[in-house]
């Protein structure tokens, strides 16, 4: 399989299915795979969740910030990214230069549906109805990702058919990209 020349960033919020489709993508274009969330993990030697506590949002976000960077600086690759990364303008900068930004679109129901399962891992939707939190951050964020170079709806649909889906519009933007101009 031919490999994109620049990385495929994905974009999306939390439920969206962003970390199960970048493994898939990884693997269907022979890429490595990144998850900024796992990444930052590692850096800091504890969850998600614990840097909210401990050190505040601000510090996350600072910390997000720097892995998107350095992974981007690097060779190709599908990431997966948390999904308030796409709202800071450095971030998005960075990922218009650099990558391909696919933006999986879910409804309320499907990300309530979704992120009910690891809600402690969450600490947006810890503190209130998580409904109520995803659809006001569907509010705010829907109309920045919708910056994105590509918007994919994701529903109820099996994991392997989205993907199957991501895959063929990647190609065609890849041939796109390929094609003389002249
Ligand atoms: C966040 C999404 C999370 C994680 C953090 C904040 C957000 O990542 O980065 O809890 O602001 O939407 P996922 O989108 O991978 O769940």
């Amino acid at each position: 399989m031919r490999s994109p020349a620049r990385s495929i960033v994905l974009v999306g919020l939390m439920g969206a299915g962003k970390t199960s489709l970048g493994k898939r993508l990884s693997k269907i274009f022979n890429l490595p795979f990144f998850d900024s969330d796992a990444e930052i993990e590692k850096a800091a030697g504890c969850s998600v969740a614990e840097i909210f506590a401990r050190f505040g949002e601000a510090y996350f976000r600072d910390g997000e910030r720097r892995v998107i960077e350095r992974i981007l600086a690097g060779a190709p690759c599908v990431m997966a990214t948390g999904g308030g990364s796409f709202m800071d303008d450095r971030i998005r900068e960075v990922v218009k230069d650099r990558a391909l930004s696919i933006w999986l679109r879910a409804d309320l129901d499907t990300l309530v549906k979704r992120t009910t399962k690891r809600r402690d891992d969450r600490p947006l939707l810890k503190d209130g109805d998580p409904r109520d939190i995803l659809r006001k951050l569907i509010e705010q964020r829907y109309p920045v990702y919708g910056e994105a170079d590509i918007v994919i709806d994701v529903g109820d649909e099996p994991p392997e058919k989205t993907s199957e889906r991501v895959h063929k519009i990647i190609v065609s933007h890849i041939n796109a990209d390929a094609e003389p101009t002249n």
